[in-house]
């Protein structure tokens, strides 16, 4: 028998989930139905996006399939100096791991995807950068399509940003561009809310080297070259998250929006033929609520139905897998693991593209640094009490100071060898990510962090299955540093540094290389490359294995309008569709791809 108070307890704890989360279900049996005009697999930086926009009109429904679960309450989503806690391996986390990695020495790593509401936006480390004009007018010039170009976007850049005061209200006049920003989009944009004792040391190294590191004043205006200030995802002193803004309490409560948790997508089902092509608006699912007494981890195979189409926007790692396990993509691979081809599209997971990332510290002559901060016990809870009383103070600020956007010489050796693969002469090949101390520091010390990313990369991976259990991870494959391209950018990035660390600010400061780093003659190809192999992972940037292609080209996954080529009824609208990766952290290219696509569903479906 069960005791009357856990009984009250849990229908306490019942009504107040309804209250908070408004449309937000945990069971597949509360659906009011099991048909909406659109479904929208996947609430991460796309998906919510979708189903902001299109249940704007009233008359339109739709449902959000969400394999995570709820972002409410999760303090290390809620406090952005929190973010590295979010991943790899925790119950926010798909949890993925590499193949092994040729370019790393065969090494495999962790690759975290988002597995909540707001998807990888809820786990990731806040930093807000649109990528370089180029980038864009490339993309525009690969799809035939000016509508994804630099200058016909911006309307959908402002549609997502709200430019907002930073936690400490600082004057920040001098360290963005107030111009190329909007004030009235959903998604808050701020400055850093808390000063850090490095900021004005980088500041003086930019001014006293200001050929090679120069100072700019906003990163993203489409002139992305030079060190900046970093912008991050947050409103005051919290992160904000496609979960928090697009589905925020003013958008949940509409009656025509739906959300259902834990609800994981294995399938696309094909529901007919629509003007002679087959169709996939059916969408299967198993649902594993927690509490619902489903027995194993996954429960029965569940069904929705789209009357208009479905929308696919679980990310670059999962979005080709749903595609591969439904019969679309590549005949051969899907044969071999005894999946029947429903419609053969070779380009499904094809051209998996990331940026890499090698950790570099540097001890410094301080102990004002994050270590201090993560490591004394009585500062860690004055931090976190200032946080939880006003959502101010040191809490308040992502863990980069600064980011800066920096080219190979034009005489650089490699390029006897490589056609460069920048998007153009004003973007970057190399980014260096500037911190005061490390995400996770060793026992001791206090460190400065100047790590460096490989943001053009020449390499190029894949998503692959190898069975035909949808539960089954796929084989995720980023090529880091797998071209000698690669490899080379991040040794001259790295041989960039202590450059930048010889700036007088900096005397005094920056003591030396930290941990393995000490042992590295810079001048040594094979040394670097051995501290490369050991220290390298994902800038957790995966695009391209739903590439957009020109209208008619038989390469590709989905056409400019987001269409999947050849079928009906579904639509791919989250990062798998970039046709290449911008020298960008990928969500705010995310979030604009999925702005425009909100405009270009509502025009071909007539439903503004
Ligand atoms: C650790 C980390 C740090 C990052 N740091 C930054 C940063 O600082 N700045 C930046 O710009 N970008 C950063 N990124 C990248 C950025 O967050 C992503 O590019 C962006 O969120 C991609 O959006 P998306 O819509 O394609 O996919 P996601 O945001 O990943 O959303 C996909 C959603 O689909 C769901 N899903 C997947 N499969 C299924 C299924 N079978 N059934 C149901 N639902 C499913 C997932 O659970 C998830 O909620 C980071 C990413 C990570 C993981
Ligand atoms: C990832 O691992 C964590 C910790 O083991 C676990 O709680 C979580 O459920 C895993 N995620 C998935 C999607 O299985
Ligand atoms: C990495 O693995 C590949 C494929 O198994 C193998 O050919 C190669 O020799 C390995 N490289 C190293 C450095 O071990
Ligand atoms: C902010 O700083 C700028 C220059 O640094 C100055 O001109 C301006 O008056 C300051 N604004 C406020 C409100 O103090
Ligand atoms: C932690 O910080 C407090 C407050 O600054 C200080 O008094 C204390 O000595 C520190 N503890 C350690 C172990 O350094
Ligand atoms: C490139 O040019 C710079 C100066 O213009 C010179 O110092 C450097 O040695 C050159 N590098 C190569 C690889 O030729
Ligand atoms: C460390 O900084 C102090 C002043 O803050 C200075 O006196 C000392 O010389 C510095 N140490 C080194 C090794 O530079
Ligand atoms: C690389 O890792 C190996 C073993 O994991 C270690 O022996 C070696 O010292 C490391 N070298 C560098 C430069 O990091
Ligand atoms: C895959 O990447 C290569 C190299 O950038 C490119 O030539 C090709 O067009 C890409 N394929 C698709 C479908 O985008």
């Amino acid at each position: 028998m069960v005791p009357l108070h856990s009984l009250i307890t849990a229908i306490v704890q019942l009504s107040l989930v309804h209250t908070c989360l408004g449309k937000i279900y945990t069971r597949f049996s509360n659906l009011p139905t099991t048909k909406f005009d659109f479904v929208i697999v996947g609430s991460g930086a796309a998906g919510n996006v979708l189903a902001n926009r299109l249940t704007e009109n009233p008359r339109i429904s739709v449902l959000v399939l969400e394999a995570g679960g709820s972002n409410e309450g999760v303090l290390d989503s809620e406090v952005p100096f929190f973010c590295p806690s979010l991943s790899p391996n925790t119950p926010f986390d798909w949890n993925f791991t590499t193949t092994p990695q040729i370019g790393l020495n065969n090494h495999t790593i962790a690759f975290p995807r988002g597995f909540m509401l707001g998807g990888s936006t809820s786990i990731n480390f806040l930093a807000y950068t649109r990528g370089s004009m180029d980038d864009w007018n490339r993309f525009a010039a690969i799809t035939g399509d000016k509508g994804w170009s630099w200058h016909r976007l911006q309307r959908y850049f402002r549609r997502n940003e709200r430019f907002t005061r930073p936690a400490d209200h600082h004057n920040t006049t001098g360290e963005f561009n107030p111009q190329v920003h909007s004030r009235r989009g959903i998604n808050s944009v701020s400055l850093g809310g808390f000063p850090r004792p490095i900021d004005q040391m980088a500041l003086q190294a930019m001014q006293a080297l200001p050929d090679e590191f120069p100072f700019n004043v906003d990163m993203n205006s489409g002139k992305h070259l030079g060190i900046g200030w970093t912008q991050g995802t947050i409103k005051g002193g919290r992160r904000s998250s496609s979960a928090t803004s697009y589905l925020g309490p003013k958008f949940i409560r509409r009656r025509n929006l739906h959300v259902l948790l834990h609800a994981r997508v294995t399938r696309l089902l094909q529901d007919g033929m629509t003007r002679g092509k087959k169709s996939f608006r059916k969408v299967e699912f198993a649902q594993n609520a927690p509490g619902s007494g489903v027995d194993g981890p996954f429960g029965p195979r569940r069904t929705v139905l789209a009357s208009k189409s479905v929308i696919l926007s679980a990310g670059s790692v999962m979005s080709p897998n749903i595609l591969m396990h439904s019969g679309i993509g590549d005949e051969r691979m899907l044969s071999r693991v005894g999946i029947q081809t429903l419609h053969d599209l070779p380009s499904v997971g094809q051209n998996l593209t990331d940026h890499s990332l090698t950790r570099l510290a540097w001890n410094v002559n301080s102990t004002d640094t994050y270590e201090t901060h993560l490591r004394n016990a009585t500062i860690a809870a004055a931090d976190l009490a200032e946080w939880k009383r006003s959502e101010t103070g040191y809490l308040t600020t992502t863990r980069l100071s600064f980011l800066g956007w920096l080219r190979l010489p034009p005489n650089a050796s490699i390029f006897n060898r490589f056609e460069d693969p920048a998007a153009g002469p004003n973007t970057a090949h190399i980014e260096l990510l500037i911190g005061n101390g490390m995400n996770l520091p060793p026992p001791t010390g206090n460190f400065l962090t100047v790590s460096t990313g490989v943001v053009s990369p020449a390499s190029r991976g894949s998503i692959k299955i190898n069975s035909n259990n949808p539960f089954d991870p796929p084989l995720i494959d980023p090529g880091l540093l797998a071209s000698e391209f690669d490899l080379f950018t991040m040794r001259e990035a790295i041989r960039s540094v202590p450059r930048f660390l010889s700036a007088p600010a900096w005397v005094g400061y920056v003591l030396s290389p930290a941990g393995a780093l000490a042992e590295v003659d810079f001048s040594s190809d094979e040394q670097l490359n051995t501290y490369i192999h050991n220290n390298t992972g994902t800038l957790f940037h995966p695009v391209g294995t739903n590439s957009m292609s020109r209208k008619g080209s038989s390469s590709g996954v989905v056409d400019p309008d987001l269409k999947v080529k050849g079928i009906e009824g579904l639509y791919i609208v989250d990062a798998s569709v970039m046709p290449r990766i911008p020298a960008a952290h990928t969500q705010a290219p995310t979030y604009v791809i999925a702005e425009r696509a909100a405009d270009l569903i509502k025009e071909a479906w007539d439903c503004y």
